[in-house]
């Protein structure tokens, strides 16, 4: 069981899978993108005349968005197929590749990766990865799942458990639009991550539902005060 569902969490063609019903839409409407977006915005200086990858950058809806607050250049990793056709010409790079397999020739001032990571085996070859990726001075923006958060039981969801070790579990969760499942590691899991290849933990900022999600999406509004996601900012 464990490995079947580690195998889906870690496919990088995942999103290509018939049961999984991805949301296309692009800008802001959702209001979980718009929850990451404003935690992001929060550090838009550092976009400032930077060329920035967004590593998994699904249907490309963050890439505008960053152009748009300042970035020089923005450019994306992405292994699925159907993400990467839902982007289309979307007027940025997109690789369409993973992590793992993207080229190491180019450096970058900043990497973001929205909730990316939960689908990524090993940490360490792709931390060294990142680390490789931007350039002095840079910084590394990851969204990761909150621990607790992901943990609980969903009304009208079935969700599958298998713990991995004391801080890293699998989940599946299967809703209405589709199944998903992924890897949640506690935060500090990245946090030693980072210090191994030498990048320096500036901040991991626990991101508690704001107004706007709760308003947009009541049923956060059960978790205020507490943590849905992380926002760890790095630095190399
Ligand atoms: C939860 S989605 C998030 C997509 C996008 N960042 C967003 O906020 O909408 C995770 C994304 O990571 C991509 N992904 C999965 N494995 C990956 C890997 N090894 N390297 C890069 N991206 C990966 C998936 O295809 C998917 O688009």
């Amino acid at each position: 069981m464990v490995d079947k569902l580690l195998a889906r969490a870690t496919s990088p063609t995942q999103y290509d899978l018939d049961d999984i019903s991805w949301s296309t839409e692009n800008g802001l409407q959702s209001p979980t993108r718009k929850f990451f977006f404003d935690y992001l915005l929060g550090f838009k200086e550092e976009w400032r005349d930077s060329d920035i990858l967004d590593i998994g950058c699904g249907t490309g809806w963050l890439m505008h968005l960053l152009k748009e607050n300042g970035a020089k250049s923005v450019e994306g990793i992405e292994p699925s197929h159907k993400n990467v056709a839902y982007a289309g010409d979307n007027g940025f790079e997109i690789y369409h590749c993973d992590l793992d397999s993207f080229s190491e020739d180019k450096r970058y001032d900043l990497l973001i990766s929205v909730m990316t990571f939960g689908h990524i085996n090993n940490i360490d070859s792709s931390f060294e990865k990142m680390a490789r990726l931007v350039r002095d001075g840079g910084g590394v923006q990851l969204i990761v799942p909150a621990y607790d958060y992901f943990k609980r039981e969903r009304d009208g969801c079935k969700v599958e458990f298998e713990e991995l070790n004391p801080e890293e579990y699998v989940v599946q969760v299967t809703r209405e639009q589709g199944t998903i499942a992924e890897i949640v590691r506690k935060v500090e899991f990245y946090e030693r991550a980072a210090e191994r290849v030498g990048l320096t933990v500036e901040d991991s900022i626990p991101m508690v539902p704001t107004d706007s999600l709760m308003r947009d999406s009541p049923r956060h509004a059960t978790f205020k005060g507490q943590p849905i996601t992380y926002l760890v900012r790095l630095r190399k």
